[in-house]
């Protein structure tokens, strides 16, 4: 019998996870019923004729499955089960936790707390500090082949008999191969960046879309460009100074769920009242 499935997540990974279940739909095992979306601007919408619903439909539809698209699937989880669903029902499209209040290792990078990043972007030797979040199309900590031999092209694959071991190659660049690429905490990276290996990334620092970045970047500066070049400090030094020591991004979780809305607000008035804090 053809399954009924709900897609958790109308953006770009929605539609991928729709792409990916082609095969299964032209063999009519399954139907995409509809797309579920908390994003008030993409309710009444539809994607290839599939409505876009807010979660709360839910109870409205007969389904087996629902497959949660989105990268907060442990949120979109708990929205779900208070909607009713039933957690047997609960997919997840990524088996990796792109985002996690804890700290994690993936592929052997070490992920801090709460930062998160989507499934297009690639981390290479890379550790991330907490709070950071990074989009769609990244690469980051690449390394890539020696420049200085007559070839970069790895020859010794097709005409040496060595295994196809990248570790192995002798046109790799070992010196970028080896160097991890740091980014500190609340750094936030646009779309479609590139960001060489060894590089270190301030805290509070923002690389704009499609930026190259091949040299550290200082804390709490507005980088972008091909190479990437300061265009701001996004506060000024001695502010930059405060939040350094202040360091919201290591307080306990309810200090920082108590100071919310003042970590998102204006930079005066929350220096004003930590400074008297103390
Ligand atoms: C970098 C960024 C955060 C700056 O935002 P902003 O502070 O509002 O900056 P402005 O638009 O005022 O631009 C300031 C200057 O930086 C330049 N600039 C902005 N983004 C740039 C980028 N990605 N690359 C190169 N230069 C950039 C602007 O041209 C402008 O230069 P000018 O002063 O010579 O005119 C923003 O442009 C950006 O790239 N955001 C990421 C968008 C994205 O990837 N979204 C998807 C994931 S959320």
């Amino acid at each position: 019998m053809k399954k009924r499935i709900v897609l958790f997540g109308a953006n770009a990974d929605g539609r991928k996870v729709l792409q990916n279940l082609k095969p299964l739909i032209w063999m009519d095992q399954v139907e995409v019923i509809a797309f579920l979306d908390n994003d008030k601007r993409l309710s009444g919408g539809k994607i290839e004729n599939i409505p876009i619903l807010n979660p709360q439909k839910i109870t409205e539809l007969s389904f087996e499955k629902i497959i949660v698209c989105i990268i907060f699937g442990e949120e979109a989880c708990i929205q779900l089960q208070g909607l009713g669903v039933n957690k047997v029902k609960i997919e997840f499209a990524y088996e990796e936790p792109l985002f996690s209040k804890q700290e994690r290792v993936l592929n052997g990078c070490r992920v801090g707390k709460y930062s998160y990043f989507k499934p297009s972007t690639l981390l290479v030797n890379t550790q991330i500090g907490n709070f950071c979040h990074i989009a769609d199309n990244c690469q980051i900590g690449l390394s890539g082949h020696r420049v200085d031999l007559v070839s970069t092209y790895p020859l010794s694959y097709h005409f040496e008999n060595v295994i196809n071991d990248p570790s192995e190659d002798i046109t790799a660049n070992k010196r970028r191969m080896e160097s991890q690429t740091i980014i500190k905490n609340d750094v936030y990276i646009g779309e479609g960046v590139t960001i060489m290996s060894g590089v270190e990334i301030g805290n509070g620092a923002v690389i704009g879309s499609k930026s190259f970045v091949n040299k550290d970047i200082n804390d709490y500066a507005v980088v972008g460009g091909v190479p990437a070049r300061e265009i701001k400090l996004r506060f000024s030094v001695q502010e930059i100074d405060r939040l350094l020591s202040i360091a919201w991004w290591n307080w306990p979780e309810d200090q920082i769920k108590k100071n919310t809305l003042k970590i998102n607000s204006n930079v005066k008035e929350f220096l004003n009242e930590f400074n008297e804090e103390e």
